[in-house]
């Protein structure tokens, strides 16, 4: 049973979230790059794009390769999975099944929207969500052991229960 870490991050706290994932579940990282969020003026072009849903260009290394399960890490951008998460998902309709998905954000609004999101990523099953804030003073370990837990049980369930 392999598992990888589909992770994207602008400013690290996704990233590092990532890490601590891929060693609970002993998975390795396919990083999302996207150059259009980078400098002074990634900030608004974030927060233009994911207004206006405007998908932008990415990449993904290293390949997703063949992995059972996906797990999908992003920062919360204007209530959304970050828009490079969102150009993946849509772009990838036919990689491995998403076990789990795990964003950090500043902690403001509901999480409506991003429940959506990740019910759309899996039709018909109720996917794990982990949020936090991702920084640093953060007690994270219940919450992380939790969802960990959860994914597995996402993965141990037989086939003929995964299908929508
Ligand atoms: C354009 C933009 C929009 C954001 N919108 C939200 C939001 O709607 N809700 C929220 O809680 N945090 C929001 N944030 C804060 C980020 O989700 C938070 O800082 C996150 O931890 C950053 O992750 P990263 O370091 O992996 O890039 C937003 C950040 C950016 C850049």
């Amino acid at each position: 049973m392999t598992t990888r870490i589909v992770s994207y991050s602008r400013t690290g706290r996704s990233r590092a979230l990532a890490e601590d994932l891929a060693r609970a579940l002993d998975g390795g990282i396919s990083e999302i790059t996207c150059s259009r969020y980078g400098g002074p003026l990634g900030y608004l072009r974030a927060g233009y794009d994911s207004y206006y849903s405007c998908l932008p260009e990415i990449d993904v290394a290293p390949p997703i390769g063949p992995a059972n399960w996906l797990v999908i890490v992003a920062p919360v951008w204007v209530t959304h999975l970050a828009t490079p998460t969102r150009r993946f998902l849509r772009a990838h309709r036919h990689l491995p099944p998403v076990a789990g998905v795990a964003v950090t954000r500043g902690g403001h609004g509901l999480l409506d929207t991003l429940r959506e999101e990740v019910a759309a990523a899996r039709p018909g099953f109720d996917t794990p969500l982990l949020a936090l804030t991702g920084k640093p003073d953060e007690p994270r370990g219940r919450k992380l052991a939790e969802f960990v837990e959860a994914v597995r049980l996402v993965q141990s369930a037989p086939a003929s229960l995964r299908v929508a």
